[in-house]
């Protein structure tokens, strides 16, 4: 058994964490809406269509915030064609993803499934093949009360009241030469703060989103956020970060130390604008939406088999990653990360929500089921709420290909309202347990609650629709407290939340 400490202070404060941290994304990207949230006909199909289970595993999941219509999607889609008369809205091809988009499911009816998920729209415009002025359209249309050319279509459509999208991304990764229109910085900013100057004139109450670089790895990364940020920085409020991490090589200490990149190009980033914010003599602060984040490898062969057999149909199965256990260490971790980064990170998105790199799975008429991914996120949009904790964690280290020194046990905490102290610690340790002392004394008197763990001998092992609880949560072996400070046993391998109150 290993041995590592954790000093926590009710007074070491990164930030509020923001519980649109929570979010998630839906794209009109393979099953994601038509036979994952949407299958008419199904036993569980509300009147509208959308599977009552779905919602149910949403729910259960905790999502606050949806993106929503993509994704690479939208930067050809036009909006007007996803709302008004179903039987009088176009199909159109879909170059984004080769598909046919039948825009049976449109602006408002995505509206209706976030109310009914407890959840809020995110909604991202189209930057490729459009511009400010159908940006400024759909903000008067979703937004305005009423009184003008599309507030006045918005109400005729049956939405008297509203729709009070309040976060718009503009855009998606228009660094990347894949996109529908693909631009340079300079293009991007310029584009970018025309819209969202005249998106904040309709509607002064929004805040607004733009693309920064699609990855890490991009070639223009840096420059880009730097040159758009030049260009549209006062009209702006977030920029944004999208990251997949893989493990094609079956390198699990290496994979699993993938958050260390995710921290670097998180701080980064919040460089990269506060110099902008410098440079411009500005009062206007520009923090971070993650709004992509995910494990996203397993499908990648599969996807061109899907495409080899035939382009433009509707809901082709593409995307549909299967998650294994190793995954959700990862992905615990890179939740662990953006609480670490809460000051900055304000807004984030697992990508995806149903059935394209996803988190719950369906299958067409039949059941859904939570892949391995679903706990960590669940367990930390249930309990990592409140103020983030500053965590002062000392373990021992290993090396791997792309870092010297990987902290075995990687953690985070957040207090919440009622005293509550919460721990999300993974240990990255394939073979030894840990003792972990967790000093608390700045709480006064806490107990441990609970202790959850996530933890497969088989770090390959994945849920399917027939063994659903495969990689599922169990109670830990807990530990002792005395004195303000704890001592809990962590497990080779495994996700960890240990609840004080
Ligand atoms: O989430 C899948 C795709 O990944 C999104 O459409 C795009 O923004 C990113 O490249």
């Amino acid at each position: 058994m290993k041995n590592a400490k954790i000093i926590l202070d009710k007074d070491f404060i990164i930030g509020k964490v923001d519980k649109r941290l929570y979010g998630s994304f839906i794209e009109h990207l393979g099953r994601a809406v038509y036979g994952g949230i949407y299958e008419p006909g199904h036993p569980e199909a509300d009147e509208q269509g959308f599977r009552r289970d779905v919602i149910e595993m949403v729910k259960e999941l905790g999502v606050p915030l949806v993106r929503y219509p993509g994704g690479n999607f939208v930067s050809g889609f036009n909006w007007e064609d996803s709302v008004g008369p179903k039987e009088q809205r176009p199909k159109r091809l879909d170059l984004a993803w080769f598909t046919t988009e039948t825009n049976e499911v449109g602006l408002h009816e995505f509206a209706d499934w976030a109310k009914e998920a407890d959840s809020e729209v995110m909604y991202a415009i189209n930057l490729g093949t459009r511009g400010p002025e159908n940006a400024r359209d759909i903000v008067e249309y979703a937004n305005h009360p009423g009184g003008s050319k599309f507030s006045d279509m918005r109400i005729a459509n049956g939405k008297k009241e509203p729709l009070g999208i309040k976060l718009w991304c503009l855009g998606n990764e228009m660094d990347g030469p894949w996109q529908i229109c693909h631009k340079t910085a300079k293009e991007y900013g310029r584009t970018a703060n025309e819209a969202a100057k005249l998106m904040k004139w309709v509607d002064p109450t929004i805040e607004t989103v733009a693309c920064g670089s699609s990855g890490s790895g991009m070639p223009t990364f840096g420059d880009w956020e730097l040159e758009m940020l030049d260009e549209c920085y006062e009209n702006i409020d977030y920029v944004s970060l999208h990251r997949y991490y893989g493990n094609p090589t079956g390198d699990t200490p290496g994979f699993l130390a993938r958050t260390l990149d995710m921290d670097e190009f998180i701080k980064t980033v919040a460089a990269i604008c506060d110099s902008v914010k410098g440079k411009k003599h500005s009062n206007h602060t520009v923090n971070l939406s993650f709004d992509e984040w995910n494990v996203w490898y397993h499908s990648h062969e599969q996807d061109k088999e899907v495409w080899k057999q035939g382009k433009w149909g509707r809901a082709l199965p593409l995307l549909e990653d299967i998650y294994n256990f190793e995954d959700a260490l990862l992905v615990g971790s890179m939740l662990i990360t953006l609480l670490r980064n809460a000051d900055r990170v304000k807004i984030a998105c697992l990508a995806q929500l149903v059935n394209v790199i996803a988190p719950i799975m369906t299958r067409n008429g039949g059941g859904c089921w939570a892949q391995t991914i679903f706990y960590p996120f669940m367990h930390a949009s249930r309990y990592g709420r409140g103020t983030a904790l500053n965590a002062l964690v000392t373990s021992p280290t290993y090396a791997c290909q792309d870092f010297d020194r990987v902290p075995y046990i990687d953690a985070m905490a957040t207090l919440e309202e009622d005293g509550s102290v919460s721990v999300f610690c993974v240990n990255r340790d394939m073979e030894e347990d840990f003792q972990l002392e967790i000093d608390l004394r700045s709480f006064g008197d806490l107990q441990i609650r609970e202790h959850t763990i996530l933890h497969h001998d088989d770090v390959k092992a994945v849920n399917t629709e027939e063994n659903p609880k495969n990689v599922y949560p169990s109670q830990g072996p807990g530990g002792t407290i005395e004195n303000g400070r704890a001592a809990v046993t962590i497990p080779a391998l495994s996700w960890n939340v240990i609840r004080f109150a």
